[in-house]
């Protein structure tokens, strides 16, 4: 199999685990937060700085390089792999989700979606056997299911069709991998808000042997409760001994939450977006380096973080270089986010192995302001 799940120790009073994800292109410690990098680039960092951070995997997404450059050039130029420099492990989001949140004059038929590209309005379709194409090419290590993530609210009927054609596009895209030897598929479990069909859902994928399952449909602007909610009946109905991805999650909070209720792996654009609008996730809380009260201030962006940024640079400097639209400001906030995130669930990891994942948290959520 192209990824192994070893699972290494439970939490002994919440579902949180600690375990390791073998793949062609390294060892993942689980939990893991996943830098997101949509266009083969984390936006402003090399790959050398991603390493240097502690980056274990990255995102890309099958949607936007396939629109641009085309996926044949990246087969040509090695995949991902070779293309972007990248020697660690990466996981293609399949277009599911992109395309539905992206393009317009989407029409969803059994056969695949049908719509026009952000870039070019150019007249596009996407089935689960083109996305599967397109991810073999790319050559990611771990390669998602083309599905379907339905908006909040919506309708049960709505939810119940999209959930079981999701099932039923997963069962083409096992059919169409060609690359199982190397690349592991995901099947995505969705149905919504609905208990009874997030148990269907979650049954269907399960069904399906793979090397691991993630929940989609989350973090699509319902309130966090009713995610947590969802985690909390969803996680216990996916194998215990295959790891699980939750999409497109990655706030302090929501990584505490989902690793609480059983979650493996995530992914946010979340840090990266934020950091290139001056917002700067600290020990002590959210910081706005904008702010006036920053322009004089000539101490460390957090006080008890050892990243480049934090261990060279001044919040005034910060705070200047963003005033000024310079670049560097920009890749000072991303390295500090990244690593903040990925320090973060090193020390989960390490709480969790000591067995005080709850009091980690509840530490966490005090200093960080939650509550
Ligand atoms: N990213 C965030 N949520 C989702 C989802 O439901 N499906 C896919 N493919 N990607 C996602
Ligand atoms: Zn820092």
């Amino acid at each position: 199999m192209a990824v192994t799940y070893e699972l290494l120790n439970t939490c002994s009073y919440s579902r949180a685990r600690r375990g390791r994800l073998h793949t062609p292109h390294g060892v993942i410690e689980t939990p893991v937060f996943m830098p997101v990098g949509t266009q083969a680039t984390v936006k402003t960092m090399s790959p050398e700085e991603l390493k240097e951070i502690g980056a274990q995997i990255i995102l890309s997404n099958t949607y936007h390089l396939f629109l641009r450059p085309g996926h044949e050039l990246i087969r040509e130029a090695g995949g991902l792999h070779g293309f972007m420099n990248w020697d660690r492990a990466i996981l293609t989001d399949s277009g599911g989700f992109q395309v539905f949140s992206l393009s317009s004059l989407r029409k969803i038929s059994e056969e695949g979606v049908e719509f026009r590209s952000h870039l070019s309005g150019e007249k596009l379709f996407l089935s689960p056997e083109k996305a599967i194409e397109i991810e073999n090419a790319l050559g990611a290590d771990i390669i998602m299911a083309f599905d379907e993530c339905p908006p909040f609210p919506a309708a049960r009927e709505y939810l119940k069709d999209s959930a079981e054609r999701t099932f039923r596009w997963l069962k083409r895209c096992k059919e169409a991998h060609r690359r199982p030897y190397d690349q592991a598929l995901f099947g995505i479990v969705q149905g919504g808000m609905e208990r009874d069909l997030r148990r269907e859902s979650a049954e269907q994928i399960t069904s399906i042997d793979l090397p691991g399952y993630a929940i989609g449909g989350l973090s699509v602007g319902e309130p966090k409760p009713i995610m947590y909610e969802v985690l909390e009946y969803t996680t216990p109905l996916l194998p215990k001994d295959k790891p699980r991805y939750l999409m497109g999650v990655g706030s302090p909070d929501d990584l505490f939450e989902g690793v609480e209720r059983g979650i493996d792996m995530f992914d946010c654009v979340l840090p990266t977006r934020i950091a290139r609008n001056g917002t700067c996730m600290t020990s002590i809380g959210k910081l706005v380096i904008r702010n006036a009260q920053y322009a004089k201030d000539f101490s460390k962006l957090d006080p008890n973080c050892s990243c480049y940024t934090c261990s060279n640079y001044s919040r005034a400097y910060i705070r200047h270089l963003l005033k000024a639209d310079e670049i560097f400001g920009l890749r000072l906030t991303t390295i500090h986010n990244l690593y903040f995130l990925i320090e973060l669930m090193k020390k989960i990891r390490q709480a969790i192995e000591e067995d005080r994942f709850l009091q980690f948290k509840k530490d966490f959520y005090t200093s960080y302001g939650y509550n």
